[in-house]
């Protein structure tokens, strides 16, 4: 299986066994960055081994229930965009996780990327619903998804194990009829139109 999405210099595309070195070299460079925002085991077992990480990624690809993505900028690999639980039939649905290295954040990579795959997602997939699930203290990526436009859904009290407790978890959603015209289109639209956006985290 091969997918790669591109606007301008960011490629998203399916990550492969053969990233493993460059991605845990971003991860492991990272580590206070990453940290806090990190899915753990609520076990306390949390062995790092990247490879299998991919490979375990891989497979729910196969099966259709994820799509494993890297990010590329400029041609370099620079973070992960994870689309996990994705369901079929009634619901229709999927997640969207993501992270990006602190050397090339602030250039909207990510919401771009966010909405290459949202796209992707709706109109090749044929998914209705797209989801982000976001600690409240995670400013960056609050705006991300304001940027985008996804709508605030509610709160997910103890949520996801992240950075080693259960916490909250503020969800927010895009149906495939709110941007019947592409997400990437509307954000590229409302760069144009509107280049500050007024609506911030603290906002909800
Ligand atoms: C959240 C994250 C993916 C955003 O990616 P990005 O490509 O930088 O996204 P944007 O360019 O839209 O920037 C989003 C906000 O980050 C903040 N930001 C900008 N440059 C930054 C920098 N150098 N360092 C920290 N934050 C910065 C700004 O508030 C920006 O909002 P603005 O565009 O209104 O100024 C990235 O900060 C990240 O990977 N953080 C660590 C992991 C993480 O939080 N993952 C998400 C878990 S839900």
């Amino acid at each position: 299986m091969s997918l790669k999405l591109q606007h301008g210099e960011i490629v998203v595309r399916l990550v492969r066994v053969r990233d493993a070195k460059a991605l845990e070299a971003l991860i492991l460079g990272h580590r206070s960055w990453l940290r806090p925002w990190e899915a753990t085991n609520p076990s306390g077992a949390n062995s790092f081994d990247i490879k299998r990480m991919i490979r375990g990624l891989l497979r729910q690809a196969d099966q259709m229930q994820g799509l494993p993505m890297v990010i590329e900028f400029k041609g370099e690999l620079v973070g992960q965009l994870n689309v996990a639980n994705i369901l079929y039939g009634s619901v229709s649905s999927a997640n969207i996780g993501y992270w990006i290295s602190p050397e090339v954040a602030g250039k909207n990579i990510t919401p771009i990327s966010v909405a290459l795959v949202t796209d992707y997602l709706f109109n090749i997939v044929g998914l209705h619903r797209v989801q982000i699930d976001i600690r409240p203290e995670n400013a960056a990526s609050l705006r991300v998804v304001e940027k985008l436009g996804f709508r605030f859904e509610g709160t997910k009290l103890a949520y996801i194990h992240i950075n080693g407790d259960w916490r909250d978890h503020h969800s927010f959603a895009l149906t495939a009829p709110e941007v019947e015209g592409g997400l990437l289109n509307r954000w590229l639209h409302d760069l144009i139109a509107k280049p500050k956006y007024p609506f911030r985290g603290s906002d909800i």
